[in-house]
């Protein structure tokens, strides 16, 4: 339908979205492939300043090893820029990394993908590409979203155009994981690349070939690819949410959780990762890509198979009401005034986005308790702290939500004459920490609620007769 299938040399290469995927993608890409010139695109002027920043520490997106990377091949072959046009019109491969989020209103909101920003791109690329290009699905979008880019390209070949237009259309979903994104995009588990003809499947596969090995690259269908990454997600939040039950059971059996997930993680056919008890998952993708999935049963009329996955999400939620429950339950029922010191916000360590982590609700429910919190992390700022909140507790109409919570820049400062520390992110220093200073600045009687396991026997036999109650995970530790 749309491609003319030639196969000219890929030189040129435009990903729109500068954001969590497009940056660090784009980035190893250039890196692997240094024949390739590579512009990265975005609307959000804020964002493409802080790549462009001589200063590497104001990337706007932190992953361990990727500020060395962009500094050898930025200006190089890899650009970043606002001007979206102009890159499109010399591109021979466009990716498309721009955000789908959940739908917030009208039809479909709350499951529904919003497509508004992959439309606009498309459209864009519909006005300014020229010649053969490969568009990729790059971004995570529902199942036939390559039939609505198919229908918009068409609608343009109506209008009047001078320059010959084709187009073939690929599904490459990321699959790389926030926190660990460069070892994952260098060393993938698999790259999957769909598409209906197999010279552009052939060439986007040629570009990743120049450091993945053959044998991870899998070539499908377009619906495959796209149905795969909404059903990778949901299996991994699915275990995340199981173990999570696991843990519940724990607690009131005295079953240990660590020690069922070790004896069940070691049968390889369910494996030993994904299987930490904790807060429950967070990020952009895992709610989002599965009420995706949910509205795709519902749209088939699944609706069995829909309510099977959304429980995933409904114990995910339930688990972070269930641990503010508990912290309010064991400071005595009430919290009201209280200072609670946070630490941690990202939704995983070593990453600073805080999109749906699961400290967000569980903060919440502790100011709306009338808690004092005092938040902790070695990334995040507080921008991005303020922003997560005034959404949840919707500020602009509770002001006096403004000023429950304060960002400290030191683990010292959170504690100081507080009555609980509760460890919401598994940044590893958190795990070099000397609890037994830290403890010391607390009011007495104290808690510590570590939801990530953090705490290790050393630790424990350090605070052992300094009365502080100790909650780790779906166990109380006898002090
Ligand atoms: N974050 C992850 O870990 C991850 C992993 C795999 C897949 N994904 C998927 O990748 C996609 C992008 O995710 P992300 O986390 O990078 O999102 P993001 O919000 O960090 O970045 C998206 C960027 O696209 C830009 N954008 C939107 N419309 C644009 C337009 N018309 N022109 C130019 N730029 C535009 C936004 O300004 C933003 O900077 C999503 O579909 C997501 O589900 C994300």
């Amino acid at each position: 339908m749309l491609s003319n299938s030639s196969l000219k040399v890929i030189k040129n290469i435009c990903c729109i979205g500068a954001g969590y995927v497009g940056g660090p993608t784009m980035t190893m890409i250039a890196y692997k492939c240094p024949n390739l010139q590579i512009k990265v695109v975005d609307i959000n002027e804020k964002r493409i300043k802080a790549w462009n920043s001589p200063d590497l520490d104001d990337l706007p997106i932190y992953e361990p090893g990727l500020s060395e990377i962009v500094e050898k091949v930025r200006d190089k072959n890899l650009f970043f820029s606002t001007n979206v046009s102009e890159a499109i019109a010399s591109a021979d491969v466009i990716f498309l990394s721009v955000n789908t989020p959940t739908k917030i209103q009208g039809v479909g909101s709350g499951k529904a993908s919003n497509l508004e920003y992959l439309e606009r791109s498309v459209r864009e690329i519909a006005s300014y590409s020229s010649g053969h290009t490969i568009i990729v699905e790059k971004s995570t979008v529902p199942v036939k979203t390559a039939e609505t880019i198919k229908s918009i390209l068409i609608s343009y070949f109506n209008k009047e155009s001078s320059v010959e237009k084709t187009y073939s259309i690929i599904s490459n979903p990321e699959f790389l994981a926030e926190g660990s994104a460069i070892k994952d995009l260098e060393n993938p588990d698999r790259v999957l690349i769909g598409g209906e003809e197999i010279d552009a499947i052939n060439q986007i596969a040629n570009i990743y070939n120049q450091w993945v090995p053959e044998q991870k690259i899998i070539k499908t269908n377009l619906w495959s690819s796209e149905l795969s990454k909404l059903a990778a997600n949901a299996f991994l939040a699915q275990k995340v949410s199981s173990i999570n039950t696991i843990s519940v059971i724990c607690e009131k059996t005295g079953a240990n959780i660590n020690e069922v997930s070790r004896a069940i993680g070691s049968d390889k056919r369910i494996g030993d990762k994904f299987l930490n008890s904790g807060p429950g998952f967070g990020g952009s993708c895992f709610k989002k890509d599965i009420m995706s999935l949910v509205y795709l049963c519902n749209f088939y009329r699944l609706d069995e198979i829909a309510k099977y996955w959304e429980n995933v999400v409904t114990i995910n939620d339930w688990q972070q009401d269930r641990i503010s429950n508990l912290i309010i339950q064991k400071l005595f029922g009430t919290i009201r005034g209280k200072k609670i010191a946070i630490f941690g916000f990202a939704f995983k360590a070593d990453t600073n986005d805080t999109r749906e982590s699961p400290a967000i609700n569980i903060s919440k429910n502790l100011i709306l308790e009338g808690a004092q919190l005092s938040i902790y992390d070695p990334k995040v700022k507080e921008d991005n702290i303020k922003r997560e909140f005034d959404y949840c507790l919707d500020v602009s109409t509770n002001k006096e939500f403004e000023s429950s919570w304060a960002k400290t820049d030191s683990v010292e400062e959170a504690v100081k004459d507080a009555d609980a520390i509760v460890i919401l992110t598994e940044w590893v220093v958190f795990k070099k920490l000397n609890w037994n200073y830290l403890v010391g600045l607390l009011r007495k009687p104290s808690w510590i609620f570590d939801t990530r396991n953090i705490f290790n026997l050393r630790d424990l036999k350090d605070l052992k007769n300094t009365g502080i109650n100790i909650w780790i995970n779906g166990q109380d530790i006898p002090n």
